[in-house]
């Protein structure tokens, strides 16, 4: 396995690489779990080259997130890409990767104006940015992402498809904790009391996708029947149940189509948020 620092080394590598293998890339911020292993499970089994960054990218925490405590350890992550037999780790400093303040920032201009985008304003171009840099660094084939994310894979849907970048989009299903809860670093910062709350939101997307599959296409009952069980269930905060067409992210006046359930909720000390998208055939 090796590891790159300097971008022009990644650049001469994937020029060479590119020739006789196809690449996949997992772009990550590091502090691997068994969500991020998913990923490189999957980008391994279709591609010659594995390709995993880990950066924990400034320009897309807001000024009061937590860039600074964003959770770090390089060791780790290196001896589980080791293990996992990720062929190259791209692990730039950020000054290697904005020396200079930017001189063109990509814009986001569809798909951020709900769910995370609207509480988190810039996040998305942070991220479409540091996503254009990296493509153009690492040339993939194929870029592997988590459903956990699923505006990120929207926002990146639509980057690679208006920019004409050649590469395939995998979203990767989210990876759970036995209970359902979805597997995040963050997890970590609940109360016990919080742990055993917190599988009821995936619980009730669950439930609602059943509902839906009976029939119920009104939206506000779905989200009623989400709020219920989140507030019955759980000491949390709920920030936002959402129904949207997906990947656009447009309101929709009635469940069909694919749409994406998207919900978050506020605990003591962390934010979780979780997703089912579906597809009901009219
Ligand atoms: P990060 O939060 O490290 O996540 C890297 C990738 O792992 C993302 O595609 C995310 O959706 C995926 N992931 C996280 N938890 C998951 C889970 N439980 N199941 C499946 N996949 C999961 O997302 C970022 O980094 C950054 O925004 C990045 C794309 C690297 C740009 O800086």
């Amino acid at each position: 396995m090796k590891i790159i620092t300097q971008i022009h080394e990644m650049q001469a590598l994937v020029k060479e690489l590119k020739k006789n293998n196809s690449i996949a890339f997992v772009p990550t911020m590091g502090y691997l779990h068994e969500g991020h292993l998913q990923l490189i499970r999957t980008a391994r089994r279709s591609n010659d080259i594995t390709i995993v960054s880990i950066f924990v990218n400034p320009i897309q925490f807001g000024p009061n997130e937590d860039f600074d405590a964003y959770p770090r350890d390089f060791e780790r992550d290196k001896n589980i890409c080791l293990t996992e037999d990720v062929d190259i780790v791209f692990y730039p400093s950020v000054e290697e990767m904005y020396p200079n303040p930017l001189s063109v920032k990509v814009l986001v201009q569809a798909r951020t104006d709900v769910l995370c985008g609207d509480s988190r304003p810039g996040h998305f171009d942070g991220v479409a940015t540091v996503l254009t840099k990296l493509f153009h660094i690492i040339l993939p084939d194929r870029v592997y992402l988590g459903m956990k994310d699923a505006q990120q894979v929207a926002v990146v849907e639509g980057l690679i498809s208006d920019f004409n970048f050649p590469i395939e989009l995998i979203p990767v299903a989210t990876v759970r904790e036995a209970d359902g809860l979805a597997k995040s670093s963050r997890n970590v910062n609940l109360s016990p009391m919080e742990r055993d709350q917190a599988p009821a939101i995936y619980q009730s997307l669950s439930e609602a996708k059943e509902i839906i599959e009976d029939g119920e296409k009104n939206i506000e009952k779905i989200v009623s029947r989400v709020r219920d069980n989140i507030e019955t269930k759980t000491s949390g905060t709920i920030d936002y149940i959402e129904i949207y067409s997906f990947p656009e992210l447009q309101r929709i006046e009635k469940v069909q189509g694919k749409i994406i359930i998207a919900v978050a909720v506020q605990f003591t000390k962390v934010r979780l948020i979780d997703n089912i998208v579906l597809t009901i055939e009219s």
